[in-house]
């Protein structure tokens, strides 16, 4: 069922567990999450950045996608359509065609102008009952083309993002898109405290906050995390390696010139398959299964 992500998150902030966010990349993917979403009673984001909608043929198309399939796939478990990373452009293109859940990221901004078109695209969102999530600080490493310094969030930045009545905040807490190098020294747990009791004491009320970069950060850190305030967790980079190793294991295998197994139904299949067992493992860290 299509719903937005405020009531999904802030569910999770105040029961201590996190929504998964997955990216997804294409038909197949779409529909990965979803049954795992619905096999786990995981109420689940799906997510999509620019670079994704680009390739799987624009806004419309990406949320129509995740419409039909949720209905014809029967999914009762909430699941909410994301724009990830969007930039001030693709925030209106995915709320003109009814994305559910908006993330705006101005963080490669002076945060003047960060916060300025937040509070727009917080109207314009909040008009249609479309979530908004917001970033301070920076999340480090590379996805799709969004570059980050890692650059850690200030608690004055964060209070003041979070008064502009967004619904959930990205914050930069020493986390990175894509693989962690050998020598990264985890998550600044100890930061991440400080944000979440300055917002909370700030705004009265526990705003949940989201780890980006979900992927390789081992699982005590991200139960540690949630138990400080992360309600999200959005996870694409453990997901396509998945997928790449299925697929790899099945062609290096040669089971791909066995029989027809040339068509791309059957060639993709073990890799559809691994997500699906990934992505089941991460809800099960995360908290968000049998939360129906
Ligand atoms: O916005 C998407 C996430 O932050 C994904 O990061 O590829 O490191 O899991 P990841
Ligand atoms: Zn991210």
């Amino acid at each position: 069922t299509i719903v937005a992500a405020k009531e999904m998150v802030q569910q999770a902030r105040d029961h201590g567990y996190a929504i998964s966010a997955f990216n997804t990349n294409n038909l197949e993917w779409t529909e990965a999450i979803l049954r795992t979403a619905q096999a786990q009673q995981a109420p689940t984001i799906i997510a999509a950045s620019m670079g994704a909608i680009k390739y799987m043929g624009g806004y419309h198309t990406v949320a129509n996608l995740i419409r039909n399939l949720d209905q014809e796939l029967n999914i009762t478990v909430p699941i909410a359509i994301h724009l990830d990373h969007g930039d001030f452009e693709a925030a209106k293109a995915a709320i003109q065609a009814d994305f559910t859940s908006i993330m705006f990221d101005g963080s490669n901004l002076p945060l003047a102008e960060n916060l300025s078109k937040t509070n727009e695209i917080v109207a314009l969102a909040h008009a249609r009952n479309i979530s908004v999530e917001a970033e301070v600080g920076t999340i480090g490493g590379e996805e799709d083309g969004i570059i980050g310094n890692g650059e850690i969030a200030s608690v004055k930045d964060a209070l003041t993002m979070a008064a502009t009545g967004i619904d959930f905040l990205a914050a930069g807490i020493g986390n990175i898109h894509g693989q962690y190098p050998a020598n990264w020294t985890g998550l600044k747990l100890d930061h991440l405290r400080e944000l979440t009791q300055a917002v909370d004491a700030a705004s009265g009320y526990k705003m949940p906050f989201v780890l980006h970069g979900g992927s390789g950060i081992p699982d005590n850190q991200i139960k540690r995390a949630i138990e400080l305030g992360i309600a999200k967790v959005n996870v694409n980079t453990e997901a396509q390696l998945a997928f790449h190793q299925g697929l790899r294991d099945f062609i290096l295998s040669n089971q791909d010139l066995e029989g027809k197994n040339y068509d791309p139904r059957k060639l993709l299949a073990p890799g559809i398959q691994g997500i699906e067992t990934a992505l089941a493992e991460r809800i099960a860290v995360f908290g968000n299964g049998n939360r129906i």
